[in-house]
C-alpha cells in the first residue's frame, strides 16, 4: 500500500496532546494545503482563522460546549464560510451579492469548508500532528463570531484542533459501516443500509468494549441521542444575523 493510502486508511481523531508546539513552518504548509483544496466556481468562499493564543483556545473549548481536549490543542483553526471575499470581488464589477442569501450558497460554503478541513487535517497528519474536527463551535456561533470578529457574509462552520499527539494515550482507528452499505452499485440500496446499521451496532459495541470504554453508547443509541432533537438550536438565527438566508429565492 502506498504511504498516502496508508495514512488515509489509518486516520483517526486525536484528542490527547503533549502540549508541544506546532512548528511555524509546518503550520504554514498545513494552511497552504487547506487553501489548495477545490472550491465551487473557484469562488474561494472559505477562510481560516488561526488561533494560537492559549487563553483564546480555552475560550473556544468553552464555546464548543466545554470540550477539554480542545483546550489542550496547540492550534485551533476555524474554517469560515466566507462570502465577504466574493462580495469584495463583486464590488469590482458593481454587482450585488445574492448567493449568500440562498440555500445553494449555504450548501456550497459548507461543502467547501468540509473539503478544506479535510485537506488541512491530512496535511497536519502527514507531518506527525493529530487533529479533531470540531463542530461544537456551532453550539454558540455568536460567541465565535464575536471572538474572531467575523464580518457580515461570513460564518464559523467548524474548526480543527492541531497538536502533537500524546502517544502514551493509545488511539485506535474507529470502524465504519460495511463498505457495501456505504458505497453502493449503481443505485441506492436501502436494504444494505439497514443491514449495515444492525451489523455496525454490534461491531462498534465490540470496538468500544475492546478499549475498555464499555459506557460509550453504540451506533444506534448515539445517533438517536443526537438526532432526536436540534442539538445546536442557534444556527439559523446566527446565520441570518450574518446575512445568510436559507431560501431558493433571491
Ligand atoms: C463536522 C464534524 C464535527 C465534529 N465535531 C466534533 C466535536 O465537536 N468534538 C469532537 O470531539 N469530535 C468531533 N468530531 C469528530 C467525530 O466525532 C469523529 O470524526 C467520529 O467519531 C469518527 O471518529 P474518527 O474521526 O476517530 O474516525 C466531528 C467530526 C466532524 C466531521
Amino acid at each position: 500500500m502506498n504511504p498516502t493510502l496508508e495514512q488515509i486508511l489509518n486516520r483517526r481523531s486525536i484528542r490527547n496532546f503533549t502540549g508541544e508546539s506546532v512548528k511555524a513552518d509546518d503550520l504554514k504548509l498545513i494552511l497552504q494545503a487547506a487553501q489548495q483544496a477545490p472550491t465551487s466556481i473557484n469562488g474561494q468562499q472559505v477562510s481560516l482563522v488561526v488561533t494560537r493564543d492559549k487563553s483564546k483556545i480555552k475560550q473556544i473549548a468553552e464555546i464548543a460546549g466545554g470540550q477539554p481536549q480542545v483546550a489542550t490543542a496547540d492550534v485551533f483553526v476555524t474554517v469560515v464560510i466566507d462570502y465577504h471575499r466574493a462580495q469584495a470581488a463583486m464590488a469590482e464589477t458593481g454587482e450585488d451579492m445574492v448567493i449568500s442569501r440562498s440555500a445553494e450558497g449555504i450548501l456550497v460554503g459548507s461543502v467547501d469548508a468540509g473539503i478544506a478541513v479535510n485537506a488541512l487535517q491530512t496535511a497536519a497528519e502527514s507531518l506527525g500532528y493529530g487533529t479533531t474536527t470540531i463542530g461544537g463551535i456551532r453550539s454558540n456561533p455568536q460567541a465565535m463570531i464575536d471572538l474572531l470578529e467575523l464580518p457580515q457574509n461570513t460564518y464559523p462552520a467548524l474548526g480543527s484542533t492541531i497538536g502533537v499527539p500524546d502517544n502514551a494515550v493509545p488511539s485506535a482507528v474507529k470502524p465504519r459501516v460495511a463498505l457495501e452499505s456505504f458505497a453502493m452499485d449503481e443505485v441506492y440500496d436501502a436494504q444494505k443500509v439497514a443491514q449495515g446499521v444492525k451489523q455496525y451496532d454490534l461491531d462498534l459495541r465490540k470496538w468500544w468494549d475492546s478499549l475498555g470504554l464499555t459506557e460509550m453508547p453504540s451506533y444506534t443509541a448515539q445517533t438517536a441521542q443526537f438526532y432526536n432533537k436540534v442539538y445546536f438550536p442557534k444556527v439559523a438565527q446566527s446565520l441570518e444575523q450574518q446575512g445568510f438566508v436559507f431560501s431558493d429565492e433571491a
